[in-house]
């Protein structure tokens, strides 16, 4: 298996998971524009994500390749850091599809990364792959573009997956619970804005799990890697802070999200928009969560994070 950004929160867990002799010991390589930071079960190749060069030879006669990389969201948009979100995606997947066009034993499946903030903010009804409305704005044209790229090339070998991902929750460096365990154990995670708009996640381990599953089934297109029970913030919230055990937490208004992402560097909209995204295509070819509620996952991870003392991962 090649994971290309694999150096990241994401990659890591997916080289952890695949592996692990139960999941039959992959031997997995992982493409990254630097050295490694942290011990992990993967071969390193360097490649700088946009132009061909040895690393492409790794895609030959491999398996399945993943293609995580791109420039984290979390981030103020300013003009350069949007330049360098659509980079990092679009020119990473188009030099993997070039690589695998070119190769002479071009890879079974190829998943790249999409998000499940490529459906339209709602508070209606779910979004399925079917019945699901395409969105508006910055993060749904990146979405939407980093689908098409990944359709660019003829690969009549190569089955694709866009992987439309909810947030990814587990415990370990650079992973979301990293920053929202501190609010919400100061006490700061009330409601927000109301905590009406819909919270769409998936525990790390089903997210690792869905993936092994879309590669062994027969999955084409966009997907939606998310938990099938998706919450509204203000429940979402209290079942966070239930797991942690902190009693209180003090909403916010929309106008506080605001100021509050400005000081940290980040969007509102990563916390204000409504995502009700459901994994229908999943669940129709039988894949079966392991934490399909949100109660259930959040004790898990709070119990490994205290167990782990939040070792570095
Ligand atoms: N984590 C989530 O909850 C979540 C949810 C939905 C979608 N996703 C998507 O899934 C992917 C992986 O997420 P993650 O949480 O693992 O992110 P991450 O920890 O930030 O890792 C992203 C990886 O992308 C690579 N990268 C960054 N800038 C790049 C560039 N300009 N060119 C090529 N590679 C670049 C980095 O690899 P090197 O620096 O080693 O080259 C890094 O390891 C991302 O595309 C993200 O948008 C994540």
């Amino acid at each position: 298996m090649v994971i290309a950004g694999g150096s990241g929160f994401l990659g890591r867990a997916l080289a952890r998971y695949v592996a692990a002799p139960a999941q039959g010991a992959w031997d997995v390589i992982i493409l990254s524009r630097s050295a490694p930071s942290m011990p992990t079960p993967a071969r390193w190749v360097q490649w700088d994500g946009v132009r061909q060069g040895a690393w492409a030879r790794e895609l030959n006669g491999a398996q399945a390749v993943v293609n995580l990389a791109g420039r984290t969201v979390n981030c103020r948009y300013t003009a350069q850091n949007m330049l360098d979100i659509y980079t990092s995606r679009l020119l990473s997947t188009r030099a993997l599809g070039r690589a695998i066009q070119e190769a002479a034993q071009p890879p079974h499946v190829w998943l790249n990364s999409s998000t499940a903030t490529f459906y339209r903010d709602a508070r209606d009804h779910a979004q399925t792959e079917a019945a699901g409305d395409i969105g508006s704005g910055f993060s749904v044209d990146v979405a939407r573009r980093w689908e098409a790229a990944l359709m660019e090339e003829e690969l009549p070998q190569t089955r694709r997956v866009a992987l439309r991902t909810a947030m990814v929750y587990g415990v370990g460096a650079g992973g979301v619970m990293q920053t929202t365990d501190a609010v919400v154990r100061l006490g700061g995670a009330g409601a927000m804005a109301g905590g009406g708009q819909y919270v769409s996640w998936i525990h790390e381990r089903d997210f690792c799990r869905a993936i092994e599953f879309l590669i062994e089934h027969d999955l084409a297109g966009g997907v939606n890697v998310s938990a099938p029970e998706p919450l509204p913030n203000r429940e979402f919230l209290r079942g966070y802070r239930a797991a942690w055990g902190v009693p209180l937490g003090i909403p916010s208004t929309a106008g506080l999200i605001g100021l509050g992402a400005r000081v940290m560097k980040s969007e509102a909209e990563l916390l204000l928009k409504s995502r009700w995204v459901t994994p229908e295509r999943l669940l129709k070819a039988g894949f079966v969560f392991e934490f399909p509620q949100w109660a259930g996952a959040i004790a898990e991870l709070v119990h490994t994070a205290r167990a782990e003392g939040h070792a570095q991962r």
